[in-house]
C-alpha cells in the first residue's frame, strides 16, 4: 500500500504536524545552533502564531524544545511574529520580535532575554516588563499594520545600536531605522536606512556585511573597506525576496545600493523558486554567514489540512559575496554531507541529443545529486533574443519538452517509470551578443498528475561563462522538495512537488539531454540521504 504521508521530508526541517513559516532568531550560543520559527500549534493553516524552538549542533539534526515565545503580555496578546537575535557583548543573546496587540494586527516591537544563560539550550525566555519598545504613533508616521520583523542589531563606533524594521508608506517599501544606547530605549531615526518606491510592504528585512574576499562571513557590526553590505527585503506583494549589494554610509546611517534597488523588476533574488522570509546569522565558531529560509507548500489548502501540515525550512546555506562583487553565492552547509550514503558515481560520458540515462543505486526520493557538464560545440547555440528579459517566462515557454540546440539538459527528479510525472531541472545555452547566456530552469509542469497543485515553472539567468567554466547543478531531492543550486550556488531554485506515481520506491532519477547537440557529463555523483533526526519524540503539546 502507498505510504500515507508521501510528501513528508527526510532531511528538511519540519515539525510532526501543523503550519510553520518564517525562521526566527537564528544564532549560535555556546556551540549550539538555535532555530526558532513561526508556528501554529492548532492547525495546518496560518494563525495563533508562537515561536517554536529547536536546537542543533549541525543545523541538520535537531532537538525540539518547548515554545520559546508565546502570547503572555498585552504587547503580544494576539501573536508573536517574526524577529531576530543579537548577541550582546559578554555573550548575552537577546531577541527582538513583533508583537500583535489587537485583532486589527497592530504591530509593536518587543524584547525577550534568556531566563538562564547557563542553560545552553536557552529553553526559557523572559519578556521585558516594559514592552513594547517601539510602537506606531501618529508622530512617527508609522502605519500600525505595516511595522514588523526587526533584524539583528548592529553596533556603531559611537557605541549606539541600530536595528531596522520592515514597513511601507503607501506603495513605498522601507526599512525603518531605530537607535538605542541600552537596547531598551529606542528612538526612530528621521530617515529610513533605505526605501524603494512601488515595492509595497517589506517583510523580514535583513541587513549585513559581507567580506570582499573569500567565503568567510563577518559579524553584523563590521564596517570598513573590506566589506560590502547587503540589504534584503521579502516583498509581501509578490512573495519574492530581493536583495542588493551596496555601501553602508555610517555617518549618514544610510545604505546605498551599487546598482538598481530592492525592486521586483530588476533585482537579484536569493532563490528564484519558492523561498521566503529568510534570515542570515553570523556563525562565529565557523566564521561563516548562514542563510535560513522558509519553503511554503504549492498544494491546496484543502490538501494541507488533509495531510495535517504545511511549510518546511530550506537546508541552511552558507552565503558569501561572489568574486565579481555583483551577486551573492549560496551553498548547502557542509554538515549536510554527513547525511550522504550509497555513493554512486557515473563515468564521464557524452549524452547525445534526445537521450537520457538512469541514475540507479540511490533512493531517488531522498537524494543529493551533483552533475557537471562541458559543451563540446558551443558555437551551435541558438541566438539569444535580447527581448527575452524574463527568465521565468523563458523557462515556461521553453520548458523541458521544447528542444533547442544546447538544451534542455540536466536532471529529471521524482520521475515515474513511464515519465508521466517528473520535475526537470535543466540548462539551456544561447548565443548572446558578446557572451553566452545560460538559462537555469526548474520545470514543475509535469511534476504531478494532481492539478490542484501550483506547478509554476521557475527560471533564472546563471552568470557562468560556459567557454571557461564547467556548468554544474546540484539538486537536493526530498520527497516533495527539489532544492537546486546552479553554477556552484550562483542561482538557486527551490520547488515543491507532489507526485502521485513517483513516490517512495516508484520514483526514478535521470540525467537527460533533450537538445539536438550532444553535451558531456564530466562528473555525476549521487547519494542517498539518511533521514535526519528532527523531531524524534512525538510531542503533542510542546508548551
Ligand atoms: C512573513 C510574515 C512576517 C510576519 C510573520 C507572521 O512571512 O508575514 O512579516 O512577521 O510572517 O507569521
Amino acid at each position: 500500500s502507498p505510504p500515507s504521508q508521501p510528501y513528508r521530508t527526510g532531511y528538511h526541517f519540519q515539525p510532526p504536524k501543523n503550519w510553520i513559516n518564517d525562521p526566527n532568531g537564528p544564532m549560535i550560543y555556546k556551540g549550539i545552533y538555535h532555530l526558532f520559527y513561526q508556528y501554529n500549534p492548532k492547525g495546518a493553516v496560518w494563525g495563533n502564531i508562537v515561536w517554536a524552538h529547536s536546537t542543533s549542533t549541525d543545523l541538520i539534526n535537531w532537538t525540539p524544545h518547548p515554545h520559546a515565545i508565546y502570547p503572555s503580555q498585552p504587547s503580544d496578546h494576539y501573536g508573536c511574529w517574526s524577529g531576530s537575535a543579537t548577541i550582546l557583548p559578554g555573550d548575552k543573546p537577546i531577541i527582538l520580535y513583533t508583537g500583535i496587540i489587537d485583532p486589527e494586527n497592530t504591530q509593536v516591537q518587543n524584547l525577550a532575554v534568556p531566563k538562564n544563560l547557563s542553560d545552553p539550550y536557552l529553553r526559557e525566555w523572559v519578556k521585558y516588563p516594559q514592552n513594547p519598545l517601539m510602537e506606531p504613533t501618529i508622530e512617527n508616521e508609522i502605519n500600525g499594520s505595516s511595522f514588523r520583523d526587526p533584524t539583528t542589531a548592529w553596533l556603531g563606533h559611537d557605541n549606539i545600536w541600530r536595528v531596522i524594521i520592515g514597513s511601507k508608506i503607501h506603495r513605498k517599501g522601507l526599512a525603518v531605522l531605530y537607535r538605542s544606547r541600552d537596547f531598551k530605549k529606542w528612538t526612530k531615526a528621521k530617515h529610513p536606512l533605505h526605501s524603494a518606491k512601488d515595492t509595497g510592504m517589506w517583510e523580514c528585512p535583513d541587513f549585513f556585511p559581507v567580506s570582499t574576499s573569500g567565503q568567510n562571513g563577518v559579524d553584523a557590526s563590521t564596517f570598513g573597506p573590506n566589506v560590502k553590505h547587503v540589504l534584503k527585503a521579502s516583498l509581501d506583494d509578490t512573495k519574492h525576496e530581493y536583495y542588493t549589494i551596496g555601501t553602508y554610509n555610517i555617518t549618514l546611517d544610510r545604505y546605498f545600493p551599487d546598482k538598481g534597488s530592492v525592486d521586483s523588476d530588476s533585482g537579484l533574488r536569493y532563490d528564484y523558486g519558492k523561498y521566503y522570509a529568510s534570515k542570515t546569522f553570523f556563525d562565529h565558531e565557523k566564521n561563516r554567514r548562514i542563510l535560513l529560509g522558509w519553503i511554503n507548500e504549492s498544494s491546496s489548502v484543502a490538501d494541507d489540512i488533509k495531510k495535517g501540515w504545511a511549510g518546511v525550512q530550506a537546508i541552511p546555506r552558507k552565503i558569501w559575496l561572489d568574486k565579481s562583487r555583483k551577486q551573492l553565492v549560496q551553498w548547502p552547509i557542509v554538515e549536510l554531507e554527513k547525511q550522504r550514503e550509497n555513493h554512486v558515481q557515473l563515468p564521464s560520458q557524452f549524452l547525445k541529443g534526445g537521450s537520457r540515462i538512469e541514475v540507479s543505486g540511490v533512493t531517488p526520493v531522498q537524494a543529493d545529486v551533483e552533475i557537471s557538464f562541458e559543451i563540446p560545440d558551443l558555437k551551435k547555440a541558438e541566438v539569444f533574443n535580447p527581448s527575452w528579459t524574463d527568465p521565468q517566462l523563458l523557462c515556461s515557454q521553453k520548458g523541458a519538452s521544447v528542444k533547442s540546440a544546447l538544451g534542455p539538459f540536466g536532471l529529471l527528479a521524482l520521475a515515474s517509470k513511464d515519465l508521466q510525472e517528473y520535475t526537470a531541472i535543466f540548462f539551456k545555452i544561447f548565443k548572446g551578443k558578446d557572451k553566452y547566456v545560460v538559462l537555469m530552469c526548474s520545470d514543475q509542469s509535469r511534476s504531478s498528475l494532481n492539478d490542484d497543485n501550483d506547478k509554476t515553472t521557475y527560471g533564472a539567468f546563471l552568470n557562468v561563462d560556459p567557454v571557461h567554466e564547467k556548468l554544474s547543478l546540484r539538486s537536493l531531492i526530498d520527497h516533495s522538495i527539489v532544492e537546486s543550486f546552479g553554477g556552484g550556488g550562483k542561482a538557486c531554485i527551490a520547488a515543491r512537488v507532489y507526485p502521485t506515481l513517483a513516490i517512495d520506491k516508484n520514483a526514478h532519477l535521470y540525467a537527460f539531454n533533450y537538445g539536438t547537440e550532444k553535451v558531456k557529463i564530466l562528473n555525476l555523483n549521487a547519494w542517498s540521504m539518511k533521514k535526519a533526526h528532527i523531531f524524534e519524540s512525538v510531542i503533542e503539546d510542546l508548551k
